[in-house]
């Protein structure tokens, strides 16, 4: 038996909400075959562009069955077939490797009977998150595991993660080239943060939570900045400061780094602003004479699922 699983793009950190704070999207997605074989271990294929590594210890999705592979009985003789095709680019800022970990963990368990429950799919798919970005953190995959706004609460001792439905919102997002790897985003970072700074950052933490659940679109958009990471990482991303200012200008409700980036992401109470907004943030990176992607798509309300079984 195997399945097709459609793996959504997230976008992490939402602005104040550092490893914590996450969003679904609704493209673009992974798509992931996996098929249950009785040869023991992983087989990957990758039926796209990337060259992505296809020896299971390098490879995210890899990573994450061999995790949940290992907390299965040794004798039941399990293996997966798997074959990704990423639509999400690698190294985008919108969490292209947690889709692949957690659509792979996904299929995995579904061709399993779902022995699984959730919660420890996101430790699996966790494994694999770590080898891309050299540390554990879930607030990409809790998003593409669960859909919605997620609130990733703490990791130890047990993964404790909130799934909460986010209000309608559209979300624009400028891919721009260039390279920004999320092992490099996180060495550039504050060891140490002045309390003052931290109050105002876990008041706008609070602020967007409280927005989203009440659909207060002006508190969402007051309550996104970062006042501690996004300074940092700022010089890695040209044009941030002005996309964030014609964004704006354009009618969004506010936005920031997707991510370690470089991507940037805008939010939008509606498609016409979020596609206005997107043209916004492109017309930064063309006069930069950077190429860039713009997606523009709902919140999406799903996490990865199996659309097909054959
Ligand atoms: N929270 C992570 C970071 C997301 O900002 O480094 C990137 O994977």
């Amino acid at each position: 038996m195997s399945v097709l699983v459609h793996s959504p793009a997230t976008l992490s950190n939402l602005g104040c909400g550092f490893d914590v704070l996450g969003l679904a999207l609704a493209a673009p997605y992974d798509a992931i075959r996996v098929r249950r074989s009785a040869a023991p271990g992983v087989r990957i294929r990758h039926l796209d562009p990337y060259n992505l590594p296809t020896d299971p210890a390098r490879n995210v999705a890899g990573v994450a069955l061999l995790a949940l592979l290992a907390a299965l009985p040794e004798q039941e003789g399990v293996g997966f077939e798997v074959e990704i095709t990423k639509g999400i680019m690698p190294g985008s800022g919108v969490g292209s490797s947690a889709a692949s970990a957690v659509g792979a963990v996904v299929g995995a368990n579904a061709v399993l009977d779902n022995r699984f429950s959730k919660m420890q799919l996101v430790d699996f798919a966790m494994a694999g998150e770590a080898v891309a970005s050299g540390a554990r953190h879930a607030d990409n995959i809790a998003p593409a595991m669960f859909g919605g706004f997620t609130v990733v609460r703490a990791l130890e001792p047990a993964i404790d993660i909130v799934a909460l439905a986010a209000p309608p919102l559209w979300v624009a997002v400028v891919h721009p080239q260039i390279e920004v790897k999320t092992s490099e985003a996180r060495k550039v970072l504050p060891a140490t943060v002045p309390l003052g700074l931290a109050v105002r950052q876990w008041a706008n933490v609070a602020g967007l939570v409280a927005g989203f659940l009440t659909a207060d679109y002006e508190l969402i958009g007051r309550s996104l900045d970062d006042y501690i990471v996004e300074p940092a990482r700022a010089a890695l991303i040209p044009g941030l400061a002005e996309a964030r200012r014609r964004a704006r200008v354009a009618g969004a409700l506010g936005g920031g780094i997707s991510g370690s980036g470089p991507s940037i992401f805008m939010l939008n109470r509606d498609e016409a602003t979020a596609r206005t907004v997107g043209a916004a943030l492109g017309s930064v990176f063309a006069e930069l004479g950077i190429a860039f992607n713009i997606y523009v798509g709902p919140v999406a309300t799903e996490g990865a699922r199996v659309v097909s079984e054959c």
